[in-house]
């Protein structure tokens, strides 16, 4: 699948846009602030129903407009060129997404039409910064990859709350806490399992990619930390049972706190190199690499899982690399349609990339360059 082409309504800062794309390359210039990672925000949220840089919906829609509205044309070559259309219109009530002009019950049924791989700076700074950054990515990945885990991560995040909340009163009402309980371990359990199966892949296909690009001097390896992990190779009666216990052992604690001190809401990915753990001893090197290596095993998981190309979202994010690295990344473009952003390309990367389209974006309004 690859964008054919986008029209924008009242959209952030476009009131009105409409671009027809490359199927491979296509590269936004543009100084700050005029709209370069809105365009590429619209086409993720055409992919997910929602956006990367936030959960308000009501931010899509243009100061002062009272709708927004983002329409797409996909393009499936693998099936005779199939066109297929979906619209997503933004009002103060809400959203209402159609696919073919036929209206989504559920906006999780989005997530099977197009896969995307977004690429930003923060996603550089994914192996150093807090582990709820590498929680957001596992989250957004299999979110993609498995529509069920969406489901299940909303209903775990709903008992969660309850639970904190039961935790903050001041009467306590330990049945009720026992009946969240369960429910806890049940998602818990389930989020887990899809995580770790998801780490398992992920290390094979990023610890190669990363021994390539350090030229076989670097051995990366990715691993899921769990709190309810201990439990979760073992039969599915003993490992809910493991998970109760350890929620029980915790309730005291948790009582004091006002919240739920285990659980997949406070899990990590554990990433080290050559046997060091590099989220804190890490060269700013290594990690460029292992996040690089990470972002382009996701683009091979995709099209492992689901036989399908995953479209690429490269938010400033070439500048930020090195030549070496960006070879690495260049290469992984040929076979995805791409989108780069960038205040400017240096000639020398332009004439690295395979050919494509480059545009200009200045205050919501984007020209086609070459
Ligand atoms: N809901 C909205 N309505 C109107 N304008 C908005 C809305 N949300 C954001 N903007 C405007 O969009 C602009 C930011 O656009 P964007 O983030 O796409 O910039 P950019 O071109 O990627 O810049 P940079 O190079 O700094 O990343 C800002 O000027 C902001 O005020
Ligand atoms: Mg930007």
């Amino acid at each position: 699948m690859y964008f054919k082409e986008v029209f924008l309504n009242n959209f952030r800062n476009y009131e009105e846009a409409h671009v027809s794309f490359d199927e491979k390359i296509n590269i936004f210039l543009g100084e700050n602030a005029q709209g370069k990672t809105n365009l590429l925000e619209s086409l993720y949220i055409m992919g997910l129903g929602k956006s990367f840089r936030t959960n308000k919906d009501s931010d899509m829609i243009g100061f002062e407009k009272d709708f927004a509205r983002i329409r797409t044309v996909l393009c499936d070559p693998a099936e005779a060129d199939t066109e297929k259309e979906i619209e997503i219109l933004y009002q103060k009530e809400g959203k209402i997404i159609r696919v073919q002009g036929i209206k989504l019950e559920r906006s999780m049924d989005l997530l099977e039409e197009v896969y995307i791989v977004v690429f930003s700076p923060e996603d550089l700074r994914i192996i150093k910064e807090g582990p709820e950054n590498r929680r957001r990515f596992l989250d957004r990945e299999l979110c993609q990859l498995k529509p069920i885990y969406y489901s299940t991560l909303g209903q775990y995040k709903r008992v969660l709350k309850q639970r904190n909340a039961l935790l903050r009163i001041q009467r306590r009402d330990d049945s009720l806490l026992g009946t969240y309980d369960e429910a806890l371990s049940e998602y818990g359990l389930r989020l887990t399992r899809e995580r770790e199966h998801f780490v398992e892949r992920l290390q094979e296909i990023s610890s190669q990619i990363h021994y390539t690009i350090s030229e076989g001097k670097e051995k990366l390896e990715v691993r899921y930390e769990g709190d309810f992990l201990r439990g979760a190779k073992k039969d599915k009666k003993t490992q809910t049972e493991d998970v109760l216990s350890l929620l029980k052992k915790n309730r005291e604690k948790d009582y004091s706190r006002g919240y739920t001190s285990v659980g997949p809401h406070k899990d990590d990915l554990a990433i080290s190199v050559n046997g060091t753990d590099i989220r804190q001893f890490g060269s700013q090197g290594q990690q460029r690499t292992a996040a690089l290596a990470m972002k382009l095993a996701e683009i091979q998981l995709i099209r492992q899982e689901t036989g399908k190309n995953a479209i690429l979202l490269l938010d400033d994010v070439l500048s930020e690399l090195d030549e070496g690295r960006q070879t690495f990344l260049i290469e992984a473009m040929k076979e995805v349609q791409v989108f780069i952003t960038a205040t400017g390309i240096e000639e020398e990367i332009l004439r690295r990339l395979p050919e494509g389209k480059v545009f200009d974006i200045h205050s919501g309004h984007v020209k086609r360059l070459t």
